[in-house]
């Protein structure tokens, strides 16, 4: 029993979405170290995610390590949070980001597509939230965020477009249904919503011309920063969060206002 829901001393997060080199993961799971956390970096590029992880590890006072999957295979994201259970202090803290944009026109959507970006963003939110779960429910304390975007309560209108931003909204309705059911296990879920961030995930590099076209729509004057991402989601993962749940965060610089 954890009646308080209090946290142990030693703990992990798990990081998806952990492989791009200038992606919002990788600070994410350094803030989270440097945080006295644990933590467990995972990408589909386990090659990359790996390399990383070794880095972060010898720069961290706690163990980061690095594991490769696709979080659209039940069976693999299964046997990763067996083997992050064999390796590591329990998790309580699962930072869920991996994800994929998809620029397409509504007409030129194909079903491959769709089921591509529905497959990685919406079902892969499922599977590693289920299985994250299901062992902080067990332990009486847990704290999930997933990434969802602007893009989901604006309807595209930033660089991705239909089947991203469905995919998106489901993450939203996804983790306030979850939050209602794991809530009084001591397990919160909440959403951070970024605006545009300086990663690659919008086509490649931002050009300086890029980032200030997409600057002249928001209320501050600079797009955002994995920075700005990693240090929301590391306070909404903290003890000190326990009792926010079921929100959405916006990060986007007043790109969205309600
Ligand atoms: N950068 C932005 O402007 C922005 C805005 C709104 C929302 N987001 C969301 O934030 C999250 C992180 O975005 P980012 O900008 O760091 O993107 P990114 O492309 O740098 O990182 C996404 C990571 O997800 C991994 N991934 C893709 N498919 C996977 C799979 N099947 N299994 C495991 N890993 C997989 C990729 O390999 C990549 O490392 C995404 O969910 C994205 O939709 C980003």
């Amino acid at each position: 029993m954890n009646p308080l829901h209090r946290f142990p001393t030693e703990r992990t997060a798990v990081v998806t979405g952990a492989g791009s080199a200038r992606g919002i993961g990788r600070t994410v799971v350094r803030r989270l170290a440097q945080a006295g956390w644990h933590v467990a970096a995972l990408d589909v590029d386990k090659v990359a995610v790996t390399a990383f992880a070794t880095q972060a590890n010898a720069d961290a006072g706690t163990t980061v390590k690095g594991y490769g999957v696709d979080i659209t295979s039940p069976d693999e994201v299964d046997g990763v949070f067996t083997r992050i259970e064999a390796d590591l202090p329990p998790v309580v803290g699962l930072a869920h980001g991996a994800g994929v944009a998809s620029p397409v026109p509504f007409f030129d959507v194909t079903l491959d597509e769709w089921n591509r970006v529905l497959d990685i963003n919406s079902t892969g939110t499922f599977l590693v939230n289920q299985r994250a779960i299901r062992g902080m429910v067990d332990r009486e304390v847990g704290r999930v965020v997933n990434l969802s975007s602007a893009s989901a309560q604006m309807g595209g209108g930033t660089y991705s477009k239909v089947p991203y931003s469905a995919s998106k909204a489901s993450v939203i309705g996804f983790s306030r249904a979850v939050a209602r059911e794991v809530g009084k296990f001591g397990v919160t879920v909440n959403v951070v919503s970024p605006g545009p961030i300086d990663t690659e995930i919008m086509g490649g590099r931002l050009t300086d011309e890029r980032k200030t076209q997409m600057a002249s729509g928001l209320l501050l004057d600079r797009i955002g920063t994995p920075t700005d991402i990693a240090a929301t989601v590391e306070f909404l993962l903290s003890e000190d969060a326990g009792y926010i749940t079921a929100a959405v965060v916006n990060v986007n610089g007043g790109l969205v206002v309600n």
